[in-house]
């Protein structure tokens, strides 16, 4: 798990003035929303004695910790230490992480890591929304599922080309036509500091439901034009397109919770049949789909990509997942890799904060952050690695 990325932490309604707890990267975080609508999200260890904040309230626009009173404004800073008497001042160290919160598509992503802003890869970009709402001419869904599969194995699915004819009936064959080949040759490759992707076509069979088959106007088999990709460490988009009108964009979001957990959030674009009445068909859809994809993540094995490169015998049609590899490599590099080993060794003694923004700021902390996997001296010298 990787440290200096924007996650998704909720969907936006969820998120009020009752403080929630929300687990990410192997560490939990409380957020709330103040009266003025700013969404805040903090460590949920309390550096008095360990209390859960999300167990807590919101007073006032701060979160007050349920063990002794302790309250933290959204900025991590505590201003009350109620045994010390209402006029005592609080000594400046006594703060908890606090982490840079955006709200994008009707969800709520915070920024876990200490990365200064210019320097950040920027939430996953959704073309077809203007603001808040889609354009004219789409229709939305947001979905969440919270599964026991590691992100990084998921995100390897979603740019895995070779999987569809196999994991989906609902847009491959099953492996029952004998022409299937991945013409790797014929992708289109889309490679930036940040987005591994490719453009391809393949032939699938007619749409599985009735209503979105009549839509396509299309009864028979046809070539399908579409891509995907990887965006950061564990954002995916996949375009595709039944027909030359007829498009679904598919936007996920996810969190590792842990290793072997991850909450996604699916935003899925589509620009027919965009009466709000047909979204449940949609996400219907969409919950069969991402299912055969989870029925098969649950069980692969290990449940972490294998680090020895031999321990796997990769084809062209895994390219993508080579390219995203190295990303990660140059993301480690960069000292941006949690070391869990270590965590997990500790864990029970030892409590645990992604670094934050101020660390960078202020000094003393009380909560040790998590241990980092050592960056490489001459990425660390402000090279960033990874091609
Ligand atoms: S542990 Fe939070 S106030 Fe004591
Ligand atoms: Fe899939």
């Amino acid at each position: 798990m990787y440290i200096n990325f924007w996650y998704p932490a909720g969907i936006s309604a969820g998120i009020t003035a009752s403080p929630v707890r929300r687990r990410m990267l192997g560490q939990d975080f409380v957020l709330w929303r103040d009266a003025g609508g700013q969404v805040h999200c903090l460590s949920n260890i309390c550096c008095h004695r360990g209390g859960a904040l999300a167990g807590g309230k919101v007073v006032g626009e701060e979160v007050q910790c349920p063990y002794h009173g302790w309250r933290f404004a959204g900025d991590g800073r505590c201003t009350l230490i109620p045994s010390l008497g209402r006029e005592a001042r609080v000594p400046a160290r006594v703060r908890v992480d606090a982490y840079p919160v955006a709200e994008r598509y009707g969800l709520v992503f915070a920024f876990l890591g200490d990365l200064p802003e210019a320097e950040r890869c920027p939430i996953m970009d959704i073309p077809e929304y203007m603001g808040e709402k889609p354009d004219a001419g789409w229709a939305a869904t947001i979905q969440h599922f919270e599964w026991n599969f590691n992100f990084q194995r998921s995100i390897e699915n979603g740019i895995d080309g070779a999987h569809n004819e196999y994991v989906h009936p609902t847009h491959g064959f099953s492996g029952e036509r004998e022409d299937l080949r991945i013409a790797t040759e014929d992708y289109r490759w889309v490679d930036t500091e940040w987005v591994t992707g490719f453009f391809s076509s393949r032939r699938v069979p007619p749409l599985a439901d009735a209503k979105m088959r009549e839509a396509s106007g299309r009864s028979a088999d046809a070539v399908i034009h579409g891509g995907t990709g990887h965006h950061g460490v564990s954002s995916l988009w996949t375009l595709i397109h039944p027909t030359g009108k007829m498009s679904i964009h598919q936007y996920l979001f996810e969190a590792p919770m842990d290793e072997d957990r991850t909450s996604l959030y699916l935003v899925n674009l589509r620009n027919f049949l965009i009466d709000p009445a047909e979204d449940e068909r949609m996400m219907v859809r969409n919950a069969v789909v991402a299912g055969q994809d989870r029925d098969v993540l649950c069980d692969v094995r290990p449940v972490l990509t294998p680090e020895d490169p031999r321990r796997e015998f990769l084809t062209p049609s895994d390219a993508a997942i080579g390219k995203y590899r190295d990303k990660l490599r140059g993301w480690q590099d960069r000292g941006w890799r949690i070391d869990m080993d270590e965590v997990n060794r500790t864990a029970r003694r030892q409590a645990y904060a992604i670094p934050s923004p101020a660390r960078r700021e202020h000094r003393g902390w009380i909560i040790e952050t998590v241990p980092l996997c050592p960056a490489q001296p001459s990425v660390r010298a402000g090279h960033p690695g990874g091609g």
